[in-house]
């Protein structure tokens, strides 16, 4: 077994001000949700999986957890050696159930979690090959596509790339088409990608899981206010925004704003942004795909639909994709 992180050299702060400050600076004004995740907001994203509205951890832990056996197979394909990498592991808890019956079944292949998180990385490094004895694993902490690319210079083998949680549904269905082509750039005809999406459904079931009773969703939002009061020397009063939360189901688009409450001035370092009265920050995007979406997104990408792996419910699909 190995185990090696990858480090990059990117300026993360100043990047993180750069952008925080071009998206305020903006008419309408906006953030960036990869922002969300610092270690309050990786807790409060743990709170939001654990949501009775939150249906969609547990339809795609289910899909994993029952149809591992199924999945393997397709990946499995002539039985050669490949590497499974995944982009944004976490805690690995939904694959370590693909995981489980990859190395139980003898199938020959290296695990090779990909995270812009330093923690999460050294967190699978420590605590994986202890679950799964055996594991051949190597964590790459960095930015998907620059691990990707040093993925395929480690080894020659066949690539089967994950990426689930829906976290596709974080861009825009335009943003998404060229990040699949990236994807597909990097990897060779046949490799594969297992790519997680939140399906269309009852409106009101969707816009729940973005609008809690009890404001984990909210305060999800908020935090990255106050991650800018405190990296980047901000001022937010977090009591004078709000959180709104809208589904449009023509679209697919879900998606989360935060609203000024009164005209104020709020200052980012030397950077003064000025806030009407009921002016909207655009938060994030969780956009919803219906089947014959996901089979456009692939055709546009240059993937070939393979199968489809749905929960019970069919409120989520886990797709493989091959490199057409
Ligand atoms: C991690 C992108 C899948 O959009 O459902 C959850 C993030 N935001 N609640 C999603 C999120 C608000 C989540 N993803």
């Amino acid at each position: 077994m190995t185990t090696t992180t990858i480090e990059t050299t990117t300026d993360h702060k100043t990047q993180f001000l750069q952008e925080t400050l071009a998206g305020l600076q903006s008419e309408p004004k906006f953030m960036l949700s990869k922002y969300f995740y610092d270690a309050t907001g990786d807790r409060i994203f743990q709170q939001i999986m654990e949501m009775e509205e939150y249906y969609l951890t547990n339809a795609e832990m289910e899909i994993l957890k029952y149809q591992a056996e199924q999945l393997s197979q397709a990946i499995a394909a002539d039985g050669s050696p490949f590497d499974l990498i995944e982009l944004g592991a976490g805690d690995a808890t939904k694959s370590i159930h693909l995981l489980k019956y990859l190395t139980g079944n003898g199938l020959e292949f290296s695990y090779l979690p990909i995270d812009i998180s330093e923690h999460v990385i050294a967190d699978l490094e420590e605590n994986l090959p202890k679950k799964l004895p055996g594991l051949d694993m190597k964590g790459l902490n960095g930015d998907y596509f620059d691990m990707l690319k040093r993925a395929t210079e480690l080894s020659g083998r066949r690539k089967v790339v994950l990426f689930m949680g829906a976290n596709i549904g974080n861009m825009n269905i335009a943003d998404a088409e060229k990040f699949c082509l990236s994807l597909k750039e990097i990897l060779s005809p046949n490799d594969f990608l297992i790519i997680g999406f939140d399906l269309k459904k009852n409106p009101q079931k969707i816009l729940a899981a973005y609008n809690d009773k009890a404001g984990i969703t909210k305060a999800f939002n908020l935090n990255l206010l106050q991650r800018i009061n405190k990296e980047l020397d901000g001022d937010f009063n977090l009591e004078h925004f709000d959180h709104y939360a809208n589904y449009d189901p023509a679209s697919g688009a879900c998606k989360s704003y935060l609203i000024s409450l009164k005209k104020q001035i709020v200052n980012i370092g030397q950077n003064a942004i000025h806030f009407a009265e009921n002016e909207h920050i655009f938060m994030e995007i969780s956009q919803k795909y219906s089947l014959t979406d996901i089979d456009n997104l692939a055709e546009k990408a240059g993937f070939k639909p393979v199968q489809r792996f749905f929960d019970q419910q069919q409120y989520f699909v886990d797709a493989i994709w091959m490199v057409d």
